[in-house]
């Protein structure tokens, strides 16, 4: 076992801690975030299935970037697509292979070229539009060349200087079951991971966390039935309980005392 071995190996396991536990606290605070008002960007849904499936369109064509902007919906759509199948093909190194996974391996191969073009084209946004590179921070720039260095260093290995893959998958199937094996000293690889680790750990504190902060979007997740139903946060509704301000199942006027 190679010191860089169990380095790695703890990397890892703290990346991972890192990542479940971040991600699950910003996901149970969102869920708390109280929404008080209905602030939903019309026209949407009058119902919850309608709901549903605009939240659905929008996460998987980007609708509201789609009518903000073409071109950036067009590179936008093309690295998340393309990141998607790179994604699904390496679950290759943390399960065992299956028919869908080996018909899967050409599409998350040459998908790695596409999340590249992607990136590259949302980074030319940043650079080039004034409007866009005036509201852009360092962590805007930075994030894309993290996973512009990943995908690199990533098709380099796919398509260049190979490294043993068995060996991979050996390494990483032993740290999930506490049974530690050596990874290949590979540079290429090693950096792949590295990156790979680093983004694991600043994912809870970053704009990445659009990804399940989507889902709870009050412009996006909320009925338009104001008319019809009123609406009162939780706590809102304690607090009229508590002093008789409504009748509970009045819809809008206050009860007479
Ligand atoms: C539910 C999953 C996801 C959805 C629906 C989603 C959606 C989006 C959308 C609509 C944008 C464009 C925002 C804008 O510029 O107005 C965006 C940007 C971005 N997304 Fe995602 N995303 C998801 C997951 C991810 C993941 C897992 C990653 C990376 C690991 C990622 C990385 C990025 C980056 C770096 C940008 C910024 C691009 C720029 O600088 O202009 N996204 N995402
Ligand atoms: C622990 C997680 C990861 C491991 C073990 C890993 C390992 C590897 C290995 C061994 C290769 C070379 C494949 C070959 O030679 O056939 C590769 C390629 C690649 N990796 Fe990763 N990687 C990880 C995470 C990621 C992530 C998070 C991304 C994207 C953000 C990524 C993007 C790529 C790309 C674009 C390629 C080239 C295309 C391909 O062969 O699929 N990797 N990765």
């Amino acid at each position: 076992m190679t010191f860089i071995s169990i380095l790695y190996g703890l990397l890892f396991w703290a990346a991972t801690l890192i990542l479940v536990i971040g991600v699950g606290r910003r996901v149970h605070l969102y869920w708390k975030v109280p929404a008080p008002l209905k602030i939903v960007t019309t026209p949407a849904p009058v119902t919850r299935s309608g709901v549903v499936w605009r939240m659905f369109k929008e996460v998987v064509f980007f609708t509201s970037l789609f009518r903000a902007s073409k071109y950036t919906w067009v590179f936008a759509i093309l690295f998340h697509m393309a990141l998607w199948l790179v994604l699904l093909r390496h679950t290759r190194y943390f399960m065992d292979m299956n028919s869908f996974l080996v018909f899967m391996q050409p599409f998350g191969r040459y998908a790695g070229f596409a999340m590249l073009l992607g990136l590259t084209g949302l980074l030319g946004r940043r650079m080039l539009v004034d409007r866009v590179r005036y509201i852009s921070a360092p962590s805007d720039f930075l994030m894309l060349l993290l996973l512009l260095s990943i995908g690199v260093s990533g098709m380099m290995m796919s398509f260049g200087v190979h490294t043993d893959i068995v060996q991979v998958k050996a390494f990483f199937h032993g740290l999930m079951t506490f049974d530690w094996q050596p990874l290949p000293g590979d540079p290429l690889l090693l950096l792949h991971l590295l990156l790979v680790a680093v983004l694991m750990i600043i994912f809870p504190i970053s704009k990445l966390l659009h990804a399940p902060g989507v889902f709870f979007s009050p412009t996006r997740n909320q009925v338009d039935n104001p008319r019809e139903k009123r609406h009162v946060a939780p706590w809102a509704r304690e607090l009229e309980r508590e002093h008789k301000l409504y009748a509970d199942d009045t819809p809008t006027a206050p009860v007479s005392r």
